[in-house]
């Protein structure tokens, strides 16, 4: 039994969660406890307090450690991507949307238990938009947080719903009752673009193509790529969504204007990729398999993002660029990870 404070992070063996471990753990007085449905790389688990192995569905685990804990920030990242939801959309609902109220009302109790604000950090994603149609898509080019906010697949409409609950928690809560409740969970969210890892490769989501293409031709296989090759949407390397993360979730919360901000740093066309990927890998096999079902999925995804509030409000300021992120991240990174 911990009494210090401990950062609880969800669907902690996911892409996020092992660059958020690593960078977390640096700080060797913060304690950290994990819940995912599986387990942790080896490496992780030595870098957490607890690695507890369950479901964010189930009630009593979560009481267990509100009991156990004083748990005064959440990164809940715990989810089912954009592809897999399309296949399950009732699974996705139920871990998408019922289990982020129950975490939501995990840190509404864990805040009314030891009276502090409980800092909430929620990844939601360009998936919350929808454009009708490419042809729009082109023109309004950067879309803002309230523009567009229209998700054509059931992972966007969750998040987007998600987002509305966390402004909720944070500010309505109970707003009937006769004690005031609304304020103890401090809810921030991040509109992720696609996020590109060096160390892991997604799954389930539909910006796959991307780390999926730089990944094979790394490893020395074919690539078909299920998109056109002039398909556009943002992107960011996996260090600055996790910068942007750690960043957010230290912001004063005065300079918070928003609960939602979008992020993004380079917006390369699949082709663009392509090239790029091709001039590190010359042997690389890259060719093109346009699945049509996905790419009606990308299409309703904004060309580009401002990110101009998260610039303002609190720093955000990606490190990466397209040309970096090849040069100075991925590109050496990957030839690491698959040296043989
Ligand atoms: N990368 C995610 C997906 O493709 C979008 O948030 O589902």
């Amino acid at each position: 039994m911990l009494r210090t404070p401990v950062v609880l992070i969800t669907g902690a063996s996911g892409e996020i969660g092992h660059g958020l471990i690593t960078s977390l753990s640096a700080d060797r007085d913060r304690h950290i406890i994990t819940l995912d449905l599986k387990s942790l790389d080896p490496g992780l688990a030595k870098l957490v307090h607890e690695e507890i192995i369950g479901s964010i569905l189930d009630g009593n685990l979560l009481e267990r450690i509100l009991s156990e804990y004083e748990v005064d920030m959440v990164f809940h990242l715990a989810a089912l991507l954009s592809t897999r939801s399309e296949f399950t959309p009732m699974t996705a609902h139920q871990v998408n949307v019922e289990g982020t109220m129950n975490v939501l009302e995990f840190a509404q109790k864990q805040g009314e238990s030891h009276g502090r604000r409980v800092t909430f950090l929620y990844p939601s994603s360009i998936a919350a938009y929808g454009l009708p149609d490419v042809d729009t898509k082109a023109r309004v080019g950067k879309v803002t947080e309230n523009e567009w906010t229209k998700p054509t697949t059931m992972y966007g409409c969750n998040k987007l719903y998600c987002e509305h609950m966390g402004r909720y928690y944070a500010k309505r809560y109970k707003q009937l009752a006769a004690e005031p409740l609304a304020g103890k969970v401090d809810f921030r969210s991040l509109r992720f673009p696609g996020l590109i890892s060096a160390v892991t490769v997604p799954s389930g989501g539909t910006s796959d193509y991307a780390p999926e293409m730089i990944h094979a031709a790394a490893e020395g296989k074919p690539y078909a790529c299920f998109v056109r090759p002039d398909t556009r949407i943002p992107f960011m390397t996996m260090p600055d969504g996790v910068d942007a993360l750690l960043r957010l979730a230290a912001a004063p919360k005065a300079s918070l204007n928003h609960t939602v901000y979008n992020v993004g740093a380079f917006n390369p066309s699949a082709e663009e990729i392509r090239q790029i990927v091709l001039r590190a890998f010359p042997g690389a096999q890259i060719t093109y398999k346009v699945d049509e079902k996905r790419q009606g999925i990308v299409d309703a995804w904004p060309a580009d993002v401002d990110d101009s509030a998260a610039r303002n409000d609190w720093g955000y300021a990606p490190r990466y660029d397209l040309e970096r992120a090849f040069s100075e991240y991925l590109i050496p990174m990957i030839r690491e990870r698959y040296r043989t």
